[in-house]
């Protein structure tokens, strides 16, 4: 399966490729610390791949005109912002095919946050010509330096053929993902598998996507700290394709991503989303549950950067659905949602995102003073603020015919309201509505409860599956 994998990975790096003879370019980005692209200017033949390795603070690569240096060229290609963390380990690269070595091509960084960087001579070109006045990296620099504010936009290329980049020569192998191909909201594949020491090369096609890092728990949020490509506009008639692509430095780490475009779609929801090393039968390792996270949105819990490491649920063994509920999400004291509607087979995860709470079942009657004897308990499930990981409590519906009822054992949370039901009718006298009333006046009534009526509790459950 991994072999047939790579084999047909491999395949699709070769197929493009437009001449055997491509070359790539390296160009760094911020050697030594120092605001400079070295070499400051090359020479690059049709099927070639100018890389960009930015390697320190937070430059850009952003396509301008001889004309207007520092200013982004309509349609033209951009790297976006690249920070560069001082202990980072591995490095972004961005890339270039060309496909018209007769057209000099103009760059500069675009930051301007402590100082502006393209006036300080930041700049590029690909295939200058140093004898020409208008298409010199002499004047070009020069111009950058003397600020020449954007002259007027002019169309630059009318072609609609894009380049297929070659294959690059690199000792791991060279992995390629096609994003937006065919105009659609995908990573082609949408799941890759990588070793150590291969890269990842991402091609923008169409559209204005992104490829941004997240975590399984958290899909539609950037990973602090995590990959990002920034948006990647790509005109439809644009003659380049941008490029961006890192090396794995740990073959062993799973990766999520998802592209940050919502507009005029929150793309992510859409299902636009990729992994690197998934486990398809972990439930929280797998794409597809990514996938399916994904879409149901599952919102930003903490301000924390939440890690993949989330805690081992084994994977569903049931065809019904996965029903996800948040304990906490945001600091607040509640199940989200609060109350659910599930059916026999139907898988129902906690993720337990902030606080130290727990979900333990209870009674309809008095909702917050001891847990259900045989009953449901995650046990209290400490969140710390700067937690990596997201513990996830499970357990799969035996019996969908009783309602039933969950409180947070914490302090005096339960009094607070925080409390969850499953398959309550709200038009009965049982419904969450009454429920979470009753916690909120901590209604203790005198009689006792049943003990039969636990056990029929304790049933419904076919099993129960720690953190
Ligand atoms: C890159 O390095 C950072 C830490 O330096 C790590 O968090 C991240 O997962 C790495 N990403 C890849 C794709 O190797
Ligand atoms: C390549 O660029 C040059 C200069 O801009 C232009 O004259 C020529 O038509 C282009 N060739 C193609 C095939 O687009
Ligand atoms: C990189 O620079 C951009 C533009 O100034 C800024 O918005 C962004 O926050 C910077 N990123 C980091 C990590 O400093
Ligand atoms: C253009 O780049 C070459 C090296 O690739 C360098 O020798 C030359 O000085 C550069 N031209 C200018 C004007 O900086
Ligand atoms: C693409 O077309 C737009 C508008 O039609 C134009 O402003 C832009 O300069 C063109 N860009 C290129 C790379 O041809
Ligand atoms: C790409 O998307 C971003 C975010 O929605 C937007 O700000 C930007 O204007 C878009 N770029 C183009 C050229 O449409
Ligand atoms: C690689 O990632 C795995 C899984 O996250 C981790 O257990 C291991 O320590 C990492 N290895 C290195 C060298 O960082
Ligand atoms: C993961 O990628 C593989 C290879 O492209 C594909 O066959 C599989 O369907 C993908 N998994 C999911 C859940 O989409
Ligand atoms: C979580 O709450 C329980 C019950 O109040 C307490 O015993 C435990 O120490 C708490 N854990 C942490 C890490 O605060
Ligand atoms: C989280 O913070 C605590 C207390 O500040 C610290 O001891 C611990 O090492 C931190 N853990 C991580 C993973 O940063
Ligand atoms: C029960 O959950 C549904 C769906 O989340 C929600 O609309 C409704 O308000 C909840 N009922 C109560 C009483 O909170």
């Amino acid at each position: 399966m991994l072999a047939f994998t790579r084999l047909s990975l491999a395949a699709a790096v070769l197929a493009p490729a437009l001449s055997t003879h491509a070359a790539k370019i390296l160009v760094q980005v911020g050697p030594g610390g120092q605001t400079i692209f070295s070499p400051s200017n090359v020479t690059a033949s049709v099927g070639d791949v100018v890389s960009f390795q930015f390697l320190s603070k937070n430059h850009s690569v952003t396509q301008s005109s001889f004309a207007s240096p520092c200013e982004p060229l309509a349609g033209g290609v951009d790297s976006g912002f690249q920070p560069v963390a001082v202990d980072a380990t591995n490095l972004s690269e961005f890339s270039i095919a060309i496909n018209n070595a007769s057209k000099p091509l103009f760059f500069f960084s675009a930051q301007t946050a402590l100082v502006d960087e393209c006036n300080l001579g930041m700049v590029f070109s690909i295939n200058q010509d140093a004898n020409s006045a208008t298409k010199s990296f002499t004047n070009f620099q020069a111009n950058a330096k003397a600020d020449v504010p954007a002259a007027k936009a002019t169309a630059v290329v009318s072609s609609s053929t894009v380049a297929a980049a070659p294959a690059a020569a690199s000792s791991g192998a060279k992995i390629l993902v096609q994003v937006g191909a065919g105009n659609g909201l995908t990573f082609s594949p949408s799941n890759i598998s990588a070793n150590t020491g291969d890269t990842v090369s991402f091609q923008f096609l169409n559209g204005n996507h992104s490829v941004t890092e997240s975590s399984f728990a958290s899909p539609c949020e950037p990973l602090a700290g995590g990959i990002d490509s920034g948006l990647q506009f790509v005109a439809a008639n644009s003659t380049e394709i941008p490029e961006f692509s890192f090396t794995i430095t740990n073959g062993s780490k799973l990766f999520f991503f998802f592209s940050k475009q919502t507009v005029p779609v929150n793309e992510c929801n859409k299902g636009m989303v990729f992994s690197i090393n998934q486990d398809p039968n972990s439930a929280v390792k797998s794409f597809a549950a990514f996938q399916a996270n994904a879409k149901a949105d599952i919102p930003a819990s903490t301000a924390t950067a939440v890690g993949t490491k989330a805690t081992a649920v084994p994977a569903k063994a049931s065809s019904g659905s996965d029903i996800l509920v948040q304990v906490g999400a945001d600091d607040s004291l509640t199940f989200s949602p609060s109350n659910i509607s599930a059916k026999a087979g139907d898988t129902v995860t906690f993720q337990f995102l902030s606080k130290n709470h727990s979900v333990t079942q209870t009674t309809f009657a008095e909702p917050c003073s001891s847990p259900l004897f045989g009953g449901i308990d995650s046990g209290f499930q400490p969140i710390a603020p700067n937690a990596t990981a997201i513990p996830q409590f499970s357990f799969t519906l035996n019996n969908a015919n009783t309602p039933l009822f969950f409180f947070s054992k914490q302090g005096a949370e339960c009094n607070q309201g925080m409390v969850f039901s499953i398959n309550q009718d709200p038009n009965s006298a049982k419904s969450f509505a009454a429920f979470q009333a009753n916690a909120e006046a901590d209604i203790r009534p005198a009689a006792k409860v049943n003990k039969r009526g636990r056990r029929v509790h304790a049933r419904d459950f076919s099993k129960v599956v720690g953190k």
